[in-house]
């Protein structure tokens, strides 16, 4: 079972700008809470609590500030600086020493997952690991993800990057699931033609050792973007929506540290000295 995950939040979010001038995309508002709670409430749901998060090297500390070394909710958070975008196998790289000889989940730090029965598909996707394991979501713009070419019996036979004629409508999420091998795989690759190292190169090195599983995400589900100021926008109002409808909040860290166990009511009482007076603090307070 995998027990350390990495949150990937280097780059500088340019597609969202002037929001990322001056803040993190990762630290800018999904609603009522900052985006990386999201990935991060992914990680502790799948029961990970050993989590390396990697930043550009200039905000290291507004994450400090915000998630300190994790104690405080139950979980260990080491932070790794990334020098420029390098492209998402760098993490491997970056995270080499953190990794060591486990296997390790990777998640973008601006992904949203939402859905019945999303943690235990996670969970037991976790257990089927045995190289690299992939969640797909059905998309209506195929050329902006990495895709999948699916064959006979839904065989994946290939995965492109942002194809300019998709094969299918397949999109690979930012959920990704890999052995330790791919620290050396990582370092195999060459830069593609945009200066990155590509995921897709990994996962095809693990798709020709018959080494890599697919997870179909259904249409129950939500996988929604983030990337651009409208996307952004959508998914904080349907998070609005059902935290509204339901007077639940999802991605509360506090939450689901202590249903995991890994905290006290007391530390939550801490927790809403922390955050001080606001909505999300009261949500605690109701809550425990
Ligand atoms: C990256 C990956 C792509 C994947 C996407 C998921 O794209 O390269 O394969 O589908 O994340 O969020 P990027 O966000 O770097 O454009």
């Amino acid at each position: 079972m995998i027990k350390k995950g990495i949150i990937l939040a280097g780059g500088y979010g340019t597609r969202l700008g002037p929001l990322t001038k001056a803040v993190n995309k990762q630290l800018l508002p999904l609603y009522d809470k900052p985006l990386i709670y999201y990935p991060l409430s992914v990680l502790m749901l799948a029961g990970i609590s050993n989590i390396l998060i990697i930043t550009n090297k200039y905000e290291k500390s507004n994450f400090i500030k915000l998630l300190g070394d994790g104690s405080q909710i139950g979980i260990k958070i080491t932070f790794l600086e990334q020098s420029r975008p390098k492209g998402l196998p760098d993490a491997f790289i970056i995270g080499k020493n953190f990794i060591g000889k486990d296997d390790v989940v990777l998640i973008l730090g601006d992904n949203f997952f939402y859905g019945q029965g999303f943690t235990n598909r996670l969970k037991n996707a976790l257990k089927k690991n045995n190289g690299a394991t992939i969640f797909t979501y059905i998309v209506n713009n195929p050329s902006d993800y990495g895709i999948l070419e699916i064959g006979k019996r839904n065989k994946i036979k290939k995965i492109i990057e942002k194809p300019f004629r998709p094969k299918s409508n397949l999109a690979i999420t930012g959920l990704y699931f890999f052995n330790h091998k791919v620290i050396n795989f990582a370092k195999s690759l060459k830069p593609s033609k945009r200066n990155e190292l590509e995921i897709v190169d990994l996962l095809n090195i693990y798709l020709k050792k018959k080494l890599l599983r697919a997870e179909f995400m259904g249409r129950g589900s939500a996988w929604l973007d983030t990337g651009n100021a409208t996307n952004l926008f959508n998914a904080s109002q349907y998070i609005a929506a059902i935290e509204e409808r339901q007077g639940l909040k999802i991605a509360c860290i506090e939450e689901i540290a202590y249903q995991n166990k890994w905290i006290s009511k007391k530390q939550i009482l801490k927790r809403i000295n922390f955050y001080g007076k606001c909505d999300y603090s009261d949500y605690l307070k109701k809550t425990f």
